[in-house]
């Protein structure tokens, strides 16, 4: 089992770094600092980036991590790569449905459902993606949205130990207009009631994504139902990724996750 952290971090370095860059960067994130139960650090530079990004890490326990795959082993797919070619290459996990590639390559949830059954079958870890847009969220039909998206992406052989749920709300990406602790305890609630639901009593993990920022990484952190994040611009800055990365480590060593609800009911 490669994530045993109770928060996951991951950056998400998207179509940025050359492979120079992608060195100078992963050499630069730190060592985890406490025990690789505590919190597992991930970064999932370009493909072309990934040996680059893999061989110059301070250390092993830095997982590194695809952006995408194809759904099929090997064969006549241009310019596709798969998940068993990731995990050749050294990865541990595969993002599938960015909602990137969901808006730009129109990838279908049925579609992102096959990349995860091929990508845990070839034995990664699948940070699964799921989120709505500012209409959806306009509307008040976030919640049956989202639901959706999971239900019909979330491939039969889920467990906790496979599988990371990423709830990225499209308006909060790249925006620096990060999710509210209300809309990110609601929307968490319900996912996790769903994948209750649908998996029995333990549950993957459910980390958020959309403008997490050093600023604003231990609030979002510090909520019990946020099982770490996911950092798209701040993570391809290192002083940045590495203050997250101190606010995950404050979190799990000193205990402060605090629900804040049972504090305004009370
Ligand atoms: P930003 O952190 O830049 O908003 O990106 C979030 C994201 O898309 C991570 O996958």
């Amino acid at each position: 089992m490669v994530v045993q952290g109770e928060l996951f971090v991951i950056g998400n370095w998207k179509m940025h770094l050359t492979q120079q860059a992608a060195t100078d960067l992963a050499s630069t994130i730190s060592d985890p600092k406490t025990s690789h139960d505590a919190v597992t650090i991930g970064i999932a530079p370009s493909f072309v980036a990934l040996a680059a990004a893999k061989a110059s890490r301070k250390s092993d326990d830095i997982l590194i991590g695809g952006q995408d795959c194809y759904p099929v082993d090997e064969g006549a797919y241009t310019g596709s790569v798969s998940a068993a070619m990731l995990r050749d290459a050294g990865c541990s996990f595969v993002i599938c449905g960015h909602s990137e590639r969901r808006t730009h390559q129109q990838e279908t949830s049925h579609f992102v459902r096959e990349k995860a059954e091929s990508a845990i079958k070839a034995g990664l870890h699948v940070i699964l993606c799921v989120g709505e847009n500012a209409g959806f969220r306009e509307h008040g039909s976030y919640l049956s949205f989202v639901e959706t998206q999971l239900r019909e992406s979330l491939p039969a052989s889920a467990t906790r130990e496979n599988l990371t749920v990423a709830y990225e709300p499209i308006w909060a990406i790249g925006t620096g207009k990060h999710a509210s602790r209300t809309d990110i305890e609601e929307m968490h609630d319900h996912l996790k009631a769903v994948l209750h639901e649908l998996l029995g009593e333990k549950i993957p993990r459910i980390i958020y994504g959309g403008s997490v920022k050093p600023n604003n990484a231990l609030e979002i952190m510090s909520l019990p139902v946020v099982d770490g994040v996911l950092v798209g611009g701040a993570s391809l800055d290192a002083a940045a990724f590495n203050a997250i990365l101190d606010a995950a480590y404050q979190i799990t060593s000193n205990q402060t996750r605090d629900d804040g609800r049972s504090k305004a009911a009370q």
